[in-house]
Formats: structure tokens, sequence, C-alpha cells
């Protein structure tokens, strides 16, 4: 079976790419110099040589900040080219699976996100994803949306790395303890993926996370743990302290009920999967 990978040098691509090599799946993971997907026509012509039979659409416009000042570069990444994926797909008949996060929800809602809860997003990073959740699904019902979120992995810069750079400096650190969420691991994303698709899991939306629930200071006292810096020299600060352009969901916390009966197992708590991959994840932080 020949899988392609958009986006495939990306943090989650690369653990979608580690997956399919475990599986003795093929694949191809080309860069947005071989495939960029704002080009139907780049499509069309890859999709003839290819022949893929799966497509799992890593690319994205992530930076959630910049998108406030850049929402129509965002929102052609982000809608635009998961659309015209979506119908090349959809002309050959084969699966699609397009990645989406906790963003297209407001994180007021006092109990997590069901998978077929409204989409309300705060800024235009949350705005663009949810325009490409519906276009995917319009345009091929034959797909999944995998929601994620709070990502870190050992193929890109993330916040784990981040945290313990400055631990590792400063021997301390201010991390703001208002934001709450599921640190979840690229690499349980991308079995989920892979999974989903293997296991024939009915096509829609499904939350790709960690069980249980953290702010970012919780999550930095974890990365202290692993660096040998004192949990104590991790200290809450408010949201208000660290004033970004994009409004961040407050409670961001994503259900997992769209598993049931599926046979594919969602991720285990945050607390025991960031222990499992920390060691790969931080490697190369000096
Ligand atoms: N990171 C998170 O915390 C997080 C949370 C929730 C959801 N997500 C979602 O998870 C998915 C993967 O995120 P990630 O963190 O792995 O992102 P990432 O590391 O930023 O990867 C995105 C990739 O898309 C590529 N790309 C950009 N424009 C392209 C184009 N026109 N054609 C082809 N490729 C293009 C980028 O290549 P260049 O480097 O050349 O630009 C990059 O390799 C995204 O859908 C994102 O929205 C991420």
């Amino acid at each position: 079976m020949a899988w392609l990978v958009a986006g495939g040098y990306g943090m989650l691509a690369q653990d979608v790419c580690a997956e399919l090599t475990a599986r003795g799946v093929g694949f191809d993971a080309p860069d947005r110099d071989r495939l960029d997907i704002t080009s139907p026509e780049e499509i069309e012509a890859f999709f003839e040589e290819m022949k893929p039979e799966v497509v799992v659409n890593c690319a994205a416009y992530t930076a959630v900040d910049p998108a406030e000042e850049n929402e129509g570069l965002a929102f052609t990444l982000n809608a635009v080219a998961p659309q015209y994926l979506a119908r090349a797909a959809a002309k050959r008949g084969i699966p699609l699976v397009q990645i989406s996060t906790d963003y297209v929800f407001s994180g007021t809602s006092p109990i997590p996100y069901a998978e077929d809860d409204a989409a309300h997003p705060l800024g235009a990073y949350g705005r663009t994803k949810a325009a490409g959740e519906w276009a995917v699904r319009a345009d091929h019902p034959s797909s999944y949306i995998v929601r994620t979120a709070w990502l870190y992995g050992a193929g890109g810069p993330c916040f784990p790395k981040t945290l313990a750079r400055v631990l590792k400096q400063n021997g301390t650190a201010n991390v703001v303890d208002d934001q709450h969420g599921q640190p979840t691991w690229t690499k349980d994303v991308a079995r989920i993926i892979v999974d989903l698709v293997t296991k024939q899991a009915p096509f829609g939306i499904y939350h790709a996370t960690s069980e249980g629930e953290a702010t970012w200071y919780d999550f930095t006292r974890a990365i202290a743990a692993e660096v040998g810096v004192s949990e104590d020299e991790v200290h809450p600060v408010s949201t208000k302290d660290f004033p970004r352009p994009a409004p961040r969901p407050e409670w961001s916390l994503l259900a997992h009920g769209a598993y049931e009966g599926t046979g594919v197992e969602p991720i285990g708590p945050w607390q025991e999967r960031w222990k499992l991959a920390a060691p790969s994840v931080l490697a190369e932080v000096e």
C-alpha cells in the first residue's frame, strides 16, 4: 500500500513516516519543494505519478500568532489546499486524513469537547483550520479529521524542548498556569492515524490527544524532572503576564468517545506518555 504524507518534513509527518516504516508500509513524504499543496496542478501531477492509496495531510500554516496578521495565507494553506487534496483523493476513491486542532474550539466549555461539538474558534489560526475541516468533509466524506493539541515530538521545535533549554540555562522558569490542555506526543498521534486507516474505522472526526489535563506549568514541572531541575524552580504565572497576538483557549480538553467500537486504542495519560517520550524528544537539547 502506498501512502502519501504531504508536508513530509514536518514534526508530526516525521513520526507518521516512522510508524509506516515500522509497519512495513510503503510511502512517499514530499516536502513543499516536491509537492506544494497550494497548487492543484502539482497535486494532480503528483497523484497521477505516485498513485497513492491513502493520503495524510500533515502540511499546514501552524504559526498561531503570525496567522492573526496573515489570515489569507493561513486560509490558503489550512483550508483551500486541504480541499484540493480532498478533491484529488475523492476523485480516486482513496481515504484522506486531515490533521486539525483544539483551536477550532473557544476553550470555554466546562467539559471536554466532543467530536461533534460546534466549532467556535477564537482566532485566525483556529478559523482557518475549522474551514479546512469543513472543506475536506464537504468534498470528501470518506475522510478522517484528526484533531490534536499541545503537540511535542523529536522532529521539530516544541514546548518541552524550549522549556528544557530554559531550565538548563537559567535553572528556573515562569510558566502560565491558567491554560488547560492535553500534552500529546507526535508518535502517539502517528499511531492513531495509521490505526484509523488500517483498522478501517468509520470515517469522521477523532480526537488524538492524551488523557488527563495539565496546564503549561504542570507540564513544565514534568519537563524539569527530566532535566534534573527541581520542580520548585518552576513558577506559575498568568496568561495576562505573557500577552500574545492570538487569544489562547483557556480550557481546551478534547473527549475521546469516537474510538469506541473501532478497535483503535486512545492515547494514555499524558504523564505516562511524556515519561516514555522524554528521552527521545529531549535527546538533542543542550
Ligand atoms: N504543533 C502543535 O502543537 C499542533 C497542535 C494541534 C494541531 N496541529 C496540527 O498538526 C499538523 C502538523 O503540525 P506540525 O506541528 O507537525 O507542523 P510543522 O512541523 O510546522 O509541519 C508543517 C509542514 O507543512 C509544510 N508546508 C508548509 N507549506 C506547505 C505547502 N504549501 N506545501 C507543502 N507543505 C507545506 C512545512 O514545510 P516548511 O517547513 O517548508 O514550511 C512543514 O514541514 C498541522 O495540521 C497542525 O495544524 C499542531
